[in-house]
């Protein structure tokens, strides 16, 4: 029987943090949530794990909490690089800070093995594919939260002894992603407004592209990076690198999906928005035996029955935006979605 562990869960309200810590739990081992619920959707956190409503940033708590923890998945952010740009202090707080609150305490408690969850936004506009072995290139105040903190990672775990992995997942879709949260996640977003009857929002031309993993394929990557033998250290990108796709491309799959067909309203460009974001998947098919278990369109249908379960919500602007100037789109200063 393989090896049970305690594993602490940051971010266990949100979209990965909660199907994470069901999958580990399903497998047995014990599992601490942790999340201040200014995302996610509480309903997401599983019974059957222990969670504890609290800040990253409160470090003394967060050091209670990691006694005799062996793993920590570090999955708790704000993870809106869009509007990166216009809150950065509130999203710097909940990466950078929060991030070097949660190694601290993982360090003092000495884990066996952190496992930060990274974005690909780490590797801003170079070009593409995106492998590993590339110099981050970050281009907006999310991505600056991202590399700095995989820096202080693996400067404070080498200097203390302890394992580390960075997973770098990439659009991620599926059921328990909020949906009513007018800054991030296009294709809930679209699906909430097409099931509204409302025009899916495109900033842009819609011609940029970005690959979308499922969730499943993103949990099935994370698993062994608790304990894999020859992944300390190691940065991976996760998800698939098939279905490179234009956003109108994925409107138009989505409004398909919902049954409801609409003109795109073109908004527009975001600022730093970056044209073509492609990872490699070849590091985590050699290091993980990646594969791609479900397809876009599969991945939409799913998100997409999920949301008509749950049913439909209005947009909830709940992080203020810090700088309000003529860049700020119109979408969120007007409250449009
Ligand atoms: N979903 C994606 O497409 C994607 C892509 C690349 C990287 N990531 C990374 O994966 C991780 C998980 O993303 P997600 O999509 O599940 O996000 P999510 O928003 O669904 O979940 C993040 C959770 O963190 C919590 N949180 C935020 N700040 C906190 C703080 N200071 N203290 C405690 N809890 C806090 C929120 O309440 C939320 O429940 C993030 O680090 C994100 O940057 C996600």
């Amino acid at each position: 029987m393989s090896q049970k562990f305690k594993i602490l869960i940051t971010g266990v309200a949100g979209f990965l943090g909660s199907h994470l810590a069901e999958k580990l739990n399903s497998l047995g081992h014990e599992v601490i949530g942790i999340d201040n619920l200014m995302g996610g959707y509480q309903d997401n956190i599983s019974n059957e794990i222990e969670f504890y409503k609290v800040d990253c940033c409160d470090l003394l708590k967060v050091q209670a909490l990691m006694k005799n923890v062996d793993i920590v998945y570090h999955c708790a952010a704000t993870a809106h690089e869009g509007l990166s740009v216009f809150s950065p202090y509130e999203i710097t707080k909940n990466n950078y800070l929060a991030s070097v609150s949660i190694f601290t305490a993982a360090i003092n408690n000495k884990v066996k093995r952190i496992i930060y969850c990274s974005s690909m936004a780490r590797y801003g506009d170079s070009k593409t594919p995106f492998t590993e072995d590339m110099e981050p290139n970050p281009i907006d105040p999310y991505a600056i939260s991202k590399v700095a903190s995989e820096k202080v990672l693996a400067n404070l775990c080498e200097l203390n002894n302890i394992e580390y992995v960075i997973a770098v997942p990439h659009n991620i879709i599926g059921p328990r992603q909020r949906y009513d949260d007018p800054f991030r996640n296009v294709v809930s977003i679209m699906l909430n407004r097409m099931m509204q009857k409302k025009a899916p929002i495109i900033y842009g031309d819609g011609e940029q592209k970005r690959c979308f993993s499922y969730i499943d394929d993103c949990i099935s990557c994370l698993i062994p990076m608790m304990d894999q033998k020859n992944l300390h250290r190691e940065i991976i990108n996760i998800g698939p690198d098939e279905e490179f796709v234009t956003v109108n491309h994925v409107a138009e799959i989505c409004s398909n999906v919902a049954g409801f067909n609409a003109e795109p309203i073109y908004k527009e460009d975001r600022p730093q928005e970056v044209k073509h974001a492609l990872c490699s998947a070849d590091k985590a098919r050699k290091l993980l035996n990646y594969k791609t278990t479900t397809s876009l369109r599969d991945g939409i249908i799913k998100t997409y029955e999920y949301i008509k379960k749950r049913g439909t919500k209005e947009f909830d602007y709940n992080i203020n935006l810090e700088i309000i100037n003529d860049l700020t789109p119109e979408t969120w200063k007007k409250k449009q979605i």
